[in-house]
């Protein structure tokens, strides 16, 4: 990476990991070689889901493989069965956990404003089936977790948060991992806070913290027998020492996100065809993505914006221009939010120390191609 925030191959990256110095990393890696303790529940790992408390927000705290167990062993570990609504607007992993688990997705459409799923929309979706929500921090921002803990309240459902990018969040001083029955989160190195892939998962119900810990081992418990579903899904002692370390600068990167994101919004405010998704004043972000929506008029601009940025040698991303839409899912009603972002949201580089160059460079570029 040089000074000017391009990698190898002389492009800017969507996002460049933080990943701790040698010195930082020498001792634990040491300590983890002479023991020669790797993985299974290791003393590393234990260490790190003790830490992973304060920073999630509650006591029982199990680190996975990567975000997308952590789902799936949440929503088994909880024993649903039948229809779980979800939101139409999200990452494939959040609905195909639920597809691993048997059960049925069944989308509502997203709020406009933080494009995160919209407590009406879930409302009009409960039937009979029911047994669960599964709701997004969609790029990190909160959902709304009151109106959906109210419906959960009222219709007797589970609900379940794929908080994958929103380690670091918090609504008026909370972890956003606080709320709801349980939260999954993604520690993927293109995560803010990342143990190179990992996830993990918090819940205020002790049985359900015990049920993924035996699940991601093979389903194995203090007893003989083992769960039939269970897997492996375990984080490693490697994977662990990286998340110890990261957790202690997460502060740090966030900050420089912060900055980062702020300077995009101020270079680009004068464009009524750029719009950024930005936190409410009750919420502190951990500004996981500079999220643009790009639009003339009514007419989408993020795959023109996209390909022209391309074109420069700077990555973006559509997310998630590619959503789940398989076999398995019911969508009854029309989620016209959701769509209408899958078309013009354009996710632009981002990360702690991206240097002033870099966002003036692609700022200039999506104001000329925007423009
Ligand atoms: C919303 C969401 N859910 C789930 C996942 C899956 O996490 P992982 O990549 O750690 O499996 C991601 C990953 O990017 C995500 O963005």
């Amino acid at each position: 990476m040089t000074g000017g925030g391009l990698d190898e191959s002389g492009r800017i990256p969507l996002v460049r990991p933080r990943v701790p110095s040698y010195q930082e990393w020498s001792p634990l890696f040491e300590d983890i070689w002479a023991s020669r303790r790797l993985t299974n529940d290791g003393p590393v790992l234990r260490r790190f889901e003790a830490a992973l408390q304060k920073e999630l927000g509650w006591d029982n705290v199990a680190a996975t493989s990567n975000g997308t167990m952590a789902l799936q062993l949440a929503c088994r570990a909880l024993r649903l069965n039948g229809e779980v609504i979800t939101s139409a607007f999200t990452f494939p992993a959040t609905v195909q956990a639920l597809r691993w688990n048997g059960l049925v997705p069944v989308l509502a459409d997203v709020e406009a404003r933080w494009l995160t799923l919209d407590p009406a929309s879930v409302a009009a979706l409960v039937t009979p089936r029911t047994c669960a929500i599964l709701a997004v921090h969609t790029f990190g921002h909160p959902a709304d977790v009151a109106g959906l803990q109210s419906i959960a309240s009222r219709f007797g459902l589970a609900l379940i948060y794929d908080a994958a990018p929103a380690v670091g969040v918090r609504i008026d001083g909370v972890p956003v991992t606080a709320f709801g029955d349980a939260s999954a989160v993604s520690f993927h190195a293109t995560k803010v806070m990342h143990t190179v892939e990992g996830g993990a998962v918090c819940t205020p119900h002790d049985d359900v913290a015990e049920a993924v810990r035996r699940l991601r081992n093979f389903g194995l418990g203090e007893s003989d027998g083992a769960d039939e579903y269970g897997t492996n899904a375990k984080m490693n002692e490697l994977q662990a020492a990286v998340g110890l370390l990261l957790l202690q600068t997460l502060d740090m990167e966030v900050a420089g996100r912060a900055k980062a994101a702020a300077v995009y919004r101020d270079l680009l405010s004068d464009l009524p065809s750029v719009r950024f998704l930005w936190p409410a004043d009750s919420v502190s972000s951990n500004h996981a993505y500079a999220v643009a929506r790009l639009r003339a008029g009514t007419a989408p601009l993020a795959d023109k914006v996209g390909r022209f940025l391309d074109r420069h040698g700077i990555d973006s991303r559509r997310y998630f221009s590619h959503r789940y839409r398989g076999r398995g899912t019911l969508c009854p009603n029309p989620t016209p939010v959701a769509d209408a972002a899958a078309e013009d949201v354009l996710c632009l580089p981002l990360w702690g120390d991206i240097p002033l160059g870099a966002l003036r460079r692609v700022a200039g570029l999506v104001a000329e191609a925007a423009a």
